[in-house]
């Protein structure tokens, strides 16, 4: 029988990725960061002197990919990169080769190895749609680009206003296009998707919503 899987799909900076991780925490599951495998795949290129755009070798490299995920953090060929993979190019760099089907399909088996051991919250783009299209659980959770935008400042310590401010909403503005716009599994919520607004939720909040949201269907 296969594990039980909460998708969690939504736009950059929307806090998917904490609220996914805190879930699976609550439930005592696995957890699967997708967008690391494309950022991780976007660094391993630059590392190698492989363009971006060049699918055949990219896609080779997303296959080969040498990583591995212990004790919260993550390893490529034994180097921890898990800040490395966070910078906003390499952000821009994981949304260039996840245009690419190849690349994509590359990553596809490994992503559902997640789920092979154990029950597993998944967050990404296309983990609904695509990956994993029967999890008993799909969540679409977003937040308007203002106030991810603040959101992304705030981490960044920087102010909620100015040059700065303007640049990272556009950033995410920009990758918000280049994902919904894109041929390949493009940013969307499923038609059987719960969509979780989190523009007035905290964290705290936004976690129990989809745990309320998953004890509902476990009854
Ligand atoms: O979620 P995160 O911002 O780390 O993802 C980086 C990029 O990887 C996204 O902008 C998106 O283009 C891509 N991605 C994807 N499919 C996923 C996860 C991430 O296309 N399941």
């Amino acid at each position: 029988m296969n594990n039980p899987v909460i998708a969690i799909d939504g736009p950059s900076a929307s806090g998917k990725g904490t609220v996914a991780s805190r879930v699976a925490a609550v439930l005592g599951w696995a957890y699967l960061d997708s967008g690391a495998l494309y950022r991780l795949t976007a660094l391993y290129a630059e590392q190698q002197g492989v363009a971006w755009g060049d699918e055949a070798q990219v896609a080779a490299l997303a296959q080969a990919l040498p990583v591995r995920f212990a004790d919260g953090e993550i390893y490529l060929h034994n180097a921890a990169v898990g800040a490395a993979i966070r910078a906003e190019h390499i952000g821009m760099g994981a949304s260039q080769v996840a245009a690419l089907p190849q690349v994509r399909a590359a990553l596809l088996q490994r992503q559902r190895d997640f789920a092979a051991h154990s029950p597993l919250v998944a967050d990404g783009r296309d983990m609904a749609s695509v990956v994993f299209p029967d999890a008993v659980l799909k969540i679409f959770l977003t937040a308007s680009a203002q106030v991810r935008a603040q959101r992304r400042a705030l981490q960044l310590n920087l102010p909620l206003e100015g040059a700065a401010f303007e640049q990272i909403l556009h950033d995410i503005e920009a990758r918000d296009a280049a994902d919904r716009n894109r041929a390949v599994a493009p940013l969307q919520q499923a038609a059987d998707a719960v969509l979780l607004d989190t523009s007035d939720l905290n964290i705290e909040q936004a976690v129990k919503k989809v745990i309320d949201c998953y004890r509902q269907i476990e009854n």
